[in-house]
């Protein structure tokens, strides 16, 4: 679910003077500290593009992402935020003077890669002392000071809250490079305050250009799911005014984007000032030039009639729904505090097949949470047979420090447990998948013409409407079409086929 994409585009390019209320929030969000004093005093921190102060130090930053696709959004969001104030983002290491590593705290093993990735950078630094490291993103935020411990070389630290701080601590960091104050000899910039009012609303991403754009259109998370870091990681919920989302879309269509993929922790509590994610999605549906639109991920207890209303009547609103489960027994989902049962999301899927029959679903499951018994576990490997989802994320549970069911459930089935059953339900769903992309054959499907195929430089591949990749002969087609695909064969996870005409 990764990648990194490209565009300026500004929702506000005014200077505007800026008011004292938004002073009190800059002060607030600078946690900001460094041996060497710099700085005491609260600085400026641009809340509008046309506000940034110039760098008189540019450097060439190289970001680098791990996890969900909220942090590749995060990330062109970074890539803006430095752009505007000087700095240059560069594509390749070697020629970075900063290295930024947008990072994942989701389950423990994304917290170990990155760990290993610091050491590895670590050598370079050794090689190139003045080389800025910065951690940015959850793990920043839910390690902190043990990120210290384990990654001493680490010169910035910084949370999802905090990133319009970046040009200011490279600022400083800069500085004492040039005052020849060792890195060894001053403590790291810690942003690390969580902020319940932060959107980056008015921030313009960086993104690389494509025929898909990812759109944030919410931060935070108010579930409280008791496995979850989320909430602990990237704070309360709060969601981006349509009108501004709605003026983003029409400017991603006009810089040549055709997909949009609307982004939030459960994307369809989405609310702004009486409209909900279906008002949302119908509005984005009627940006002139948008051939689709899709949003990951929904919450199952927010899938309302309006969501699936848009669903069902936007021609532009893709037939895809990532819906996910994470466990098919009752008594799991009320120690998960899923806030639905297995029963009401079989109802719901019902109505959603009813009402778009031909709907695509995919999930995510978790084996082996606190206390899950063998019965619990069938529970959900009966609910993956009956749904015959085409695909899933499938992971073994990870207790996460900090979260609710670390405080007050037992991570108690053995790893040699969760291993069998997340094995368990793989090969179920890879048979499911499979037999699905089978009966695909001989059917025609359209698809958008993404790029060319690594495999072949005579094909292209694209998506269908339910997120299936396609790979056919290129013919008559180019970059940005939508094609009609006959389907003649299929691997594990890819339709093979020819254009057909419409
Ligand atoms: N352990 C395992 N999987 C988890 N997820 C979230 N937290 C954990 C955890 N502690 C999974 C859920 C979620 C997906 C993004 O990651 O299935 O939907």
């Amino acid at each position: 679910m990764l990648g990194i994409f490209s565009l300026w585009t500004y929702r506000n390019t005014t200077k505007t003077t800026r008011m004292p209320k938004e002073t009190m929030k800059d002060q607030r969000l600078l946690p900001l500290y460094n041996k060497s004093g710099l700085p005491e005093t609260p600085q400026q921190i641009p809340k509008k593009p046309g506000d940034t102060p110039q760098q008189t130090h540019p450097r060439r930053v190289y970001i680098e992402t791990y996890g969900c696709q909220m942090n590749v959004s995060d990330s062109e969001l970074m890539a803006g935020i430095l752009t505007q104030s000087g700095h240059q983002t560069v594509t390749h290491i070697d020629d970075a003077d900063v290295v930024l590593v947008n990072t994942c705290a989701i389950r423990e093993n994304a917290e170990t890669k990155v760990i290993n990735r610091l050491q590895h950078l670590n050598h370079r630094k050794r090689r190139q002392p003045e080389l800025i490291i910065g951690v940015c993103g959850c793990m920043a935020q839910h390690l902190r000071d043990r990120l210290l411990e384990a990654a001493p070389y680490v010169d910035l630290v910084m949370g999802p809250d905090a990133y319009r701080n970046l040009p200011i601590a490279l600022d400083s960091l800069i500085r004492d490079e040039e005052a020849h104050i060792s890195l060894k000899d001053r403590d790291p910039f810690l942003g690390l305050r969580l902020d319940k009012t932060e959107d980056y609303a008015d921030i313009a991403p960086i993104r690389k250009d494509g025929i898909r754009a990812w759109l944030t259109i919410q931060r935070g998370c108010d579930k409280m799911c008791t496995f979850c870091i989320v909430p602990f990681v990237r704070g309360r919920e709060r969601s981006i005014p349509l009108k501004l989302l709605v003026e983003d879309v029409q400017k991603l269509v006009d810089q040549g984007f055709k997909e949009v993929v609307l982004l939030g922790q459960t994307v369809n509590s989405y609310h702004d000032n009486g409209s909900d994610f279906g008002d949302l999605l119908f509005a984005v549906g009627e940006v002139n030039g948008l051939e689709r639109v899709r949003f990951t991920s929904p919450h199952p207890a927010d899938a309302t009639d309006s969501m699936i209303e848009a669903m069902a009547s936007s021609a532009t609103v893709c037939k895809h729904l990532h819906l996910p489960l994470q466990s098919g027994s009752t008594t799991v989902l009320e120690r998960m505090r899923r806030t639905y049962t297995a029963e009401e999301y079989r109802t719901l899927v019902a109505k959603l097949r009813e009402r778009i029959p031909n709907i695509a679903l995919s999930t995510d499951i978790i084996v082996g949470f606190c206390g899950e018994t063998d019965e619990e576990f069938e529970q959900t490997y009966r609910m993956m047979a009956d749904i015959r989802y085409d695909s899933a994320f499938m992971f073994k549970y990870s207790e996460r420090e900090g979260t609710l069911a670390h405080k007050a459930l037992p991570d108690d089935v053995p790893e040699t447990v969760k291993g069998q059953r997340l094995k368990q339900i793989i090969e179920l769903q890879e048979q499911i998948a499979a037999d699905i992309n089978t009966a695909a054959i001989g059917r025609t499907v359209t698809v958008l013409v993404e790029g060319e195929s690594r495999r072949d430089a005579d094909k292209y591949h694209g998506k269908t409407d339910s997120f299936k990749t396609t790979v056919f002969p290129k013919v008559d087609s180019k970059i940005g079409d939508v094609v009609n695909v006959c389907v003649d064969s299929t691997t594990a996870h890819t339709l093979i086929g020819q254009i057909i005409d419409g």
